[in-house]
């Protein structure tokens, strides 16, 4: 194993006992925070319910305003710690089930304590739940995790949006549960070589079709992008889009931190695009939110049945994965086919030097790289 799986590895495994040993939620648990994630779907908070999410194993209590705006708050009345969830929600303030006291759901502002009288001096307004910037976007509800004990900064990037190339498209959502570390979950969506092993379908590939492939790589501002070409001949799907536009198929694959991998295709006219982003819900379960949507003539049942088939594959493996992960064995990753997992490792621990020495977060990547590797 090289040096630097063994580190990538070593770490996160050394931060698991760490936090065995009792070092509290927050010691390093290896999230990335002052990023967005998807925290719900946008269809899970309706009229006055307050729903419930964990991210970064942080308990969010969501909601959305009578105007619609969706919001997000910790789910622990900043009193007594009870979860905001069980209180009640008027289409702007939640009020805790305990001593009532109210709060602003998009502020996290206090606006009543019903215990005061008129001779108390305490300042409500002064007093806030806390809360985390929340925005909507392609059917969810995404929450900007500030890292703990630190307002959000005044100014943060907007939520990220898939990108689509026409006005009418098709979109469904997918999700599934993984019950690994983000790591595991993060390198298992960019890994190459399990394909032909764990994605045997009669509709994709057989395991004899395996070849050995060469792909461009660059890198890209957080992240690396598999460059623009054309998708492996051995996938029926390509080969079915091809005939129909008599267009060239061309593919772009892209990951940024801290957990999104998204996929364009496009052919002539017609185009695909998906994100996959893998959530960590707590340092032993993560989530894989799948989003796809397209102007080809695809009905969605029939996408949806083949991608269900894919995720499920992956999670029975990461469920397998996990029944061995939990006796600590030595991990190695390996020349191809395991680079892009590097990157991934090189990716996180630069941009945390880089939050900790507050200097310019150096890339992994000198510049386009080529691998190599069956699958
Ligand atoms: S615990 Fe919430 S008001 Fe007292
Ligand atoms: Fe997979």
């Amino acid at each position: 194993m090289s040096e630097a799986a063994r580190t990538a590895f070593g770490e996160s495994r050394e931060a698991e006992q760490d936090n065995a040993r009792g070092a509290g939620a927050s010691a390093d648990a290896g999230f990335l925070w002052d990023f967005w994630y998807p925290a719900l779907r946008s269809s899970q908070i309706r009229g006055r319910t307050l729903s419930t999410a964990m991210l970064l194993e942080v308990p969010l209590v969501l909601g959305r305003t009578s105007d619609g705006r969706a919001f997000a708050m910790r789910d622990a009345c900043p009193h007594r710690g009870i979860p905001l969830s069980y209180g009640r929600f008027d289409g702007q303030s939640v009020e805790c089930s305990y001593h009532g006291w109210r709060f602003d759901g998009c502020s996290g502002r206090c606006v009543e304590i019903p215990s005061l009288t008129s001779q108390d001096k305490l300042k409500v307004d002064r007093i806030f739940a806390g809360h985390y910037p929340c925005e909507e976007r392609d059917g969810y509800i995404w929450v900007h995790m500030t890292s703990p004990g630190m307002r959000a900064a005044e100014k943060i990037a907007a939520a990220p949006a898939l990108a689509t190339f026409s006005e009418k498209y098709k979109i469904t959502h997918l999700e599934c549960e993984l019950p690994s570390h983000i790591d595991h979950g993060i390198i298992g969506l960019m890994d190459p070589a399990h394909g032909p092993f764990v994605h045997q379908s009669w509709f994709w590939r057989s395991k004899r079709s395996i070849h050995e492939k060469e792909k461009k790589f660059e890198p890209i501002p957080n992240g690396f992008r598999m460059s623009p070409h054309s998708p492996s001949t051995n996938s029926a799907p390509y080969q079915l889009l091809k005939k129909m536009t008599g267009a060239p198929v061309t593919t772009t694959i892209d990951f940024v931190l801290p957990n999104i991998r998204t996929e364009e295709i496009r052919s002539g006219k017609f185009w695909f695009s998906s994100r996959a982003t893998v959530t960590p819900v707590r340092r032993d379960l993560c989530r894989i939110d799948f989003v796809a949507a397209w102007n080809l003539p695809l009905p969605v049942t029939i996408f949806r049945m083949f991608a269900k088939t894919f995720l499920r594959q992956d999670q029975e493996t990461m469920i397998k994965q996990a029944e061995g992960l939990k006796h600590n064995p030595r991990l190695m990753l390996i020349d191809d086919a395991d680079r892009p997992a590097k990157w991934y490792f090189a990716l996180k621990a630069n941009l945390l030097e880089s939050r900790r020495t507050g200097t310019a977060m150096e890339h992994p990547m000198d510049g386009p790289v080529t691998l190599h590797w069956r699958s």
